[in-house]
């Protein structure tokens, strides 16, 4: 496939309407989610996607039941154990982008094992965004930045929006392609620097049901379209 995007995120979203609309608990919904993302995780790298960026939980996310909070955070910790096997034997090396408070000792240490378990894998880079805003990441640079240059470790010159990708959670490239599933079309605070000139793609598909095909028509939409970056289309 040529003119492959670099870096490919979506909003996996629908989980618990796919759950609802089918009599079942929303856990349920959550459980398939975290299967469909171990089944695209391997076909991105088999396609050749150097970066898949994923969102997997908000810090917005802390405003639902404690149920179903506590429900994904022990999800998680069971992916990142043991179930992400598949993913990690594919050459998947996994990072996570957000913030470390707020959460279980018992979900930082699964996360710290699943980074130190692929951190030799170079097939595709799986960034989980766990805990993320994307507010709160564009503030958390303004602090580390503020902090280096008042310590005189950067000087202003230094500071613009190439070299900004740095102080991020992790130094990824833009994206290049962001699919949202389950039918609503926002952000919801996700990844704001990075996706400043993302194409937009968004399905009802829920996000249990976005499977490899699914992908696939979203990486055909992606090939189709013209970006400009502000300049004119060269004729
Ligand atoms: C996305 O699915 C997964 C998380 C936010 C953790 P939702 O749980 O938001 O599913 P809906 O939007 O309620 O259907
Ligand atoms: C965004 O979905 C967060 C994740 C997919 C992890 P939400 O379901 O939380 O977003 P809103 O509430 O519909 O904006
Ligand atoms: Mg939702």
């Amino acid at each position: 496939m040529n003119n492959l995007p670099n870096h490919v995120a979506i909003i996996m979203d629908g989980n618990g309407r796919w759950a609802t609309e089918r009599g079942l608990k929303r856990s349920e919904g959550h459980k398939e989610g975290a299967k469909t993302l171990e089944k695209l995780a391997i076909y991105a790298k088999d396609k050749g996607i150097k970066v898949l960026s994923v969102y997997a939980f908000s810090t917005d996310n802390f405003k639902r039941s404690a149920e179903e909070v506590n429900y994904l955070m022990d999800l998680f910790i069971v992916y990142f154990k043991e179930k992400f096997d598949k993913v990690i034997k594919n050459n998947v090396k996994i990072v996570f982008s957000g913030r470390k408070d707020n959460l279980r000792k018992d979900v930082l240490e699964a996360m710290d094992s699943v980074t130190k378990r692929t951190q030799n894998n170079d097939g595709c880079l799986l960034n989980i965004c766990f805990n993320y805003g994307g507010k709160e990441e564009i503030v958390d640079v303004a602090l580390k930045l503020a902090k280096e240059l008042q310590n005189n470790k950067i000087s202003e010159k230094e500071v613009n929006k190439d070299n900004f990708y740095k102080y991020l959670y992790q130094e990824l490239p833009p994206i290049d392609l962001l699919i949202r599933t389950g039918k609503e079309q926002r952000l919801s605070n996700f990844m704001l620097y990075q996706a400043s000139y993302a194409e937009l793609y968004f399905t009802d598909t829920y996000f249990p049901d976005f499977d490899e095909l699914c992908l696939d028509k979203a990486l055909d939409f992606y090939q189709k379209r013209d970006r400009r970056f502000g300049n004119v289309k060269k004729v």
